[in-house]
This record gives structure tokens, sequence and C-alpha cells, in this order.
């Protein structure tokens, strides 16, 4: 059967005046690059959109170091050859598998999907009329996608009596079909986020809040630009208003004299 409809949460992006959270696209990069990444790419993000405006708000310097963490393949050199060197800011995220086989094969029979679009596909697919929202411009983006990506992430129990989970799946309350290749991905405690002056994180470091910030981090991920498409969203109707009510007046005093 079908998943179960996934709760409805609140984005901070959500709405015609919705904005990211920096913070919490911060803390989103930090689940993706300390679990999810060792099985999904996500081929289309570079590192310097980290900091670019409207997304997570890392400095230059800081992307520029993060980059010279991963090795990426280049090549070829004068003598032919494919070779590896620290990444730079205009790289792409190197992928964990080489292909799609290898993912794959080592994740039984079922390649990761890759992040870089996965929160809008996955809106896309939960149908009318979620897509029609997230074509206009100024509404922004549907939630739907993301909404289901955190409660796959929270979504995982026993499953019931009767039903059985060959081997290589897992029981999933929201994944279509429930049985899901993809074992539970985090549990509680396992990021350990930013401390504040009294060490404490300022959020919970639980499931619920690791699947929202990585929620959050593939919305911004599927669509860097959204906050700029919202306010152009914004400046276009706004404008509609006035030129509307412009029209009207000069439509009454041109007509005026006439029957
Ligand atoms: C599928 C998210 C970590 C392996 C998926 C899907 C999402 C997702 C949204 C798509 C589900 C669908 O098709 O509707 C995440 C997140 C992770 C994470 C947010 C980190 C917190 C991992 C890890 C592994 C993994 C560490 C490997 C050990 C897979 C596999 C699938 C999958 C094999 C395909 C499942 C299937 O089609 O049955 N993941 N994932 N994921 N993931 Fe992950």
């Amino acid at each position: 059967g079908h998943g179960s409809q996934p709760p409805r949460q609140s984005w901070s992006y959500a709405g015609v005046f919705g904005r990211f959270d920096q913070a919490q696209l911060q803390r989103g990069f930090q689940v993706y690059k300390e679990v999810c990444s060792a099985c999904h790419s996500m081929r289309l993000v570079s590192f310097r959109n980290l900091a670019e405006e409207g997304g997570p708000g890392y400095s230059a310097a800081q992307v520029k170091a993060l980059a010279a963490t991963y090795q990426v393949k280049d090549g070829p050199n004068d003598s032919g050859e494919m070779f590896e060197r620290p990444g730079r800011p205009a790289d792409r995220f190197p992928a964990p598998f080489p292909n799609d086989q290898a993912a794959a094969a080592a994740n039984g029979g079922k390649a990761p999907p890759d992040f870089s679009v996965l929160a809008k596909a996955r809106t896309f697919e939960r149908g009318f009329p979620w897509f029609v929202f997230d074509a206009l411009p100024f509404t922004g983006y549907s939630e739907q996608g993301v909404d289901y990506i955190h409660a796959l992430l929270v979504g995982y129990e026993d499953p019931p009596k009767g039903t059985e989970v060959p081997d290589g799946t897992h029981y999933n309350q929201y994944f279509p079909g429930h049985l899901i290749a993809m074992p539970k991905p985090i549990s509680d405690g396992q990021v350990t986020y930013p401390k504040n002056d009294k060490g404490e994180s300022v959020v919970p470091e639980t499931v619920d809040q690791y699947a929202k910030d990585v929620a959050a981090f593939m919305a911004w991920a599927a669509e860097p630009h959204m906050m700029a498409r919202k306010a152009l969203g914004l400046r276009v109707i706004l404008f509609l208003i006035v030129l509307s009510g412009l029209l009207y007046y000069v439509k009454k005093k041109i007509w005026a004299d006439v029957g």
C-alpha cells in the first residue's frame, strides 16, 4: 500500500514572507555531511553554493577550508592520467560511489537517490494541487516533499504483526510500500551540534530535530535561489496591484464624458 500521509511541519521558509533559517541550514548541512553523504550524492551542488546569499551563510573562507578537506577527481593531466586533488570552492560535492551500479550493489540493490533536487521531486510526486502552488512565483515552495523527508526519518518502526520484512529492507510507516532499502540512518544524539556559552545545543539532538534540519537543508539545495525568487515575486505582485489601480483610474478619466 501507500505510505501514511506525512504530518505537516512548520518550515521557516514557508509562505510569501518565509526565510530560510541560516543556523538550521548549517545544522542540516552538518547532518548531511556526517551521516547522509556516506550513501547519498548531491551532484548539482558546489561547495561555493554554501556561501551564496539566501543559503546557509558560510563565509568564503569557511567554504574554501571545507572544500580542501575533500579529495576530488580531476584530469587528465599532461600525461593523460586522472588524478585526485584537494577540493576547491567551484567543485561539486564528490559522490560516495563511482556510479549507480556501485551505489546499488553497496545498498542491497537500491541506489540511494541523489539529494540535489530530491526535496522538489518528492513534492512534485505528492501530486495535485501541490505542484501547482510550487509553480507560482510568490508562494514559493510547497512543503509536501520536505514534510515527507522529515516523516521518513522518524517513521521507522516495528512492522505490524504478520508483515514480512525481507532481508535488506526495513519497515517505515511513510515509505510507499513500507519496505525501504535504507536502514534507519540516524539516532538520537548521533550528531553533535554547536554549543552555546553554557555548553548547551540550542536545539535538541534528536532524530526529530535532525530530520527537520536536514530536510530544510535539502529544500535549500533543491532551490538555492528561493529567497531571491520570493522577493522578486512579491515585488511583481505589488507592482501589478499598483498598475491595476492606475489603469482603472485612467480608464475612468478617459471615458468620463462618454455615455
Ligand atoms: C533513500 C534520506 C542516509 C541509503 C532515501 C530517500 C530519502 C533519504 C529522502 C528517498 C526515499 C524515497 O524514495 O521516497 C536520507 C537522509 C539521510 C540518509 C536524510 C541522512 C540523515 C542514508 C544512509 C544510507 C542510505 C547513511 C546508506 C547506509 C538509502 C537507500 C535508499 C535511500 C539505499 C533507497 C531506498 C529504496 O528505494 O528502497 N534516503 N538518507 N541513506 N537511502 Fe537514505
